[in-house]
């Protein structure tokens, strides 16, 4: 997990880790393809439906059709989402949605997921829901993902945490630890 302030830097880190931005020094090296899902989930789905949005993904590799098939149901199956194959993007909740662009990756065989800040319109449970679906998916396919969150309790689910000020990382290390004083900042704030 990537936290730190407003304009600290974190989503032009995960921009320059998509090659979206080149960065201005330094060297960076990142194996594609690596998923990316935004904060609104409604700036990230373009198909009409489900299934649709999900094969748009995977036009590019030129697949033949069934195993373009395959690819689908088996990201759905993995983001527990195949009953909703067919259903049209309007009709899902914000936190589907996030769920359909991790699929999207996954049918992409992602290694890697960038999240900026997913959750930051969802309702608590689906928060919750969202980040212990990325834990499960990180442990049992052995992807890599860089969250970035405001939110602490998300800390909770983390392997390690990473803290930006001004374009640097000036904490790192246990989750609990950072949370603890981040929590603490806030505490002599207020
Ligand atoms: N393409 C860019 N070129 C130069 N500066 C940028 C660019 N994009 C963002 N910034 C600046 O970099 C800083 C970090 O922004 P950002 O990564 O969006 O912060 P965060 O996501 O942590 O809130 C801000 O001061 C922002 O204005
Ligand atoms: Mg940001």
């Amino acid at each position: 997990m990537l936290l730190g302030t407003n304009g600290s830097g974190k989503s032009t880190l995960l921009r320059i880790l998509t090659g979206l931005l080149s960065a201005q020094s330094g060297r960076i090296k990142v194996v594609p393809p690596v998923g990316f899902v935004f904060q609104n989930p409604d700036h990230q789905l373009v198909m009409p439906t489900v299934g649709a949005d999900i094969a748009f993904g995977l036009v590019e590799e030129k697949l033949p059709f069934a195993e373009m098939r395959q690819r689908v149901d088996e990201a759905l199956i993995a983001v527990n989402l195949l009953h909703l194959q067919r259903r049209p993007i309007y009709a899902l909740s914000g936190g589907q949605k996030q769920r359909i662009a991790i699929a999207g990756a996954i049918a992409r065989h992602c290694e890697v997921l960038l999240l900026d800040e997913p959750t930051a319109l969802l309702d608590p449970d689906s928060q919750l829901d969202l980040v212990a679906q990325v834990q499960r998916l990180v442990k049992s396919r052995g992807m890599t993902a860089l969250w970035v969150t405001h939110r602490l309790e998300e800390l909770d689910y983390a392997d390690g945490a990473f803290l930006l000020e001004q374009g640097q990382v000036v904490d790192r290390g246990d989750p609990s630890r950072l949370k603890q004083r981040l929590m603490q900042h806030m505490g002599d704030e207020n």
